[in-house]
């Protein structure tokens, strides 16, 4: 299978210096990509900031900020069976980056239309977001057959809230997480996770390395592919 995957945090910037991240690290992302690739299919890793290397056999496009990477998974969406989104995407960007850095003191020193500003007094400021676009809903009418597969990082209604995002976004297949487990979520080398799909049971899977998670990932697209391209199977 050709096989498309997102990986790490988006980062969105603010002036030349700061941004807005999250604390997604990548390994999960880099674990599905590792795995698909050693059983032979062919990957394409669109990756926010990390610091890991990469997964060895897998083609891999860095981008920064949501909307790079809403245009580098748009460019390679034709060519590939299945998606697996395990981006943390952050959901909203300042509404424009300065170009030079922001100073710490007094209105004067952000122009009227900035995102940042600083009340008279010095005392709190305001920072004006605009919404990123979802890319898992903007890839949406381009899905055509392939498999969409979306992850949910959640604290609290974790099957609910999944079960929600896996119809609202239109996928075949969402990973939740309930990221207030220990050993599960953002950083940790092991993932618990349950997977959620319309038409069965949820299927809970227990505290497992994150590469064993990518490792089911990859088996229930290898089963669905099968499944759509000789029904009977
Ligand atoms: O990177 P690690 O440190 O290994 O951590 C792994 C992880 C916790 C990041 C990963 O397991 C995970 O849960 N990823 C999804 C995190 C997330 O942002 O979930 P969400 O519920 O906000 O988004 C739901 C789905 O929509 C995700 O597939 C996400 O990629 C996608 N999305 C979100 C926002 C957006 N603007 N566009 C999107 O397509």
């Amino acid at each position: 299978m050709n096989l498309l995957v997102s990986a790490g945090p988006t980062r969105e910037f603010l002036d030349p210096v700061r941004f807005l991240t999250n604390r997604s690290t990548g390994k999960m992302g880099y674990a599905v990509a590792e795995q698909a690739a050693r059983r032979g299919h062919s990957v394409v890793l669109v990756s926010g900031p990390v610091s890991l290397p990469p997964p060895e056999g897998v083609r891999i496009r860095h981008v920064v900020s949501a909307l790079d990477m809403l245009a580098a998974l748009q460019d390679e969406l034709a060519v590939c069976d299945a998606l697996v989104m395990t981006a943390a995407v952050a959901d909203w960007r300042p509404a424009n980056a300065a170009t030079s850095k922001l100073k710490k003191r007094g209105n004067g020193a952000t122009a009227p239309d900035s995102a940042f500003q600083i009340a008279p007094d010095g005392q709190s400021a305001m920072l004006r977001l605009v919404p990123n676009p979802d890319i898992l809903a903007s890839l949406r009418p381009a899905k055509g057959s392939r498999l969409f597969v979306g992850f949910a990082a959640e604290t609290d209604d974790v099957l609910q809230e999944a079960a929600g995002k896996l119809i609202r976004k239109g996928l075949d297949l969402i990973v939740a997480n309930d990221v207030t487990r220990p050993g599960a979520g953002f950083g940790t080398d092991t993932n618990i996770v349950t997977f959620v799909e319309q038409d069965a049971p949820p299927r809970f899977l227990p505290l497992l390395p994150k590469a064993e998670v990518a490792d089911r990932i990859v088996t229930w697209l290898e089963e669905r592919l099968v499944r759509l391209v000789a029904p009977d199977a």
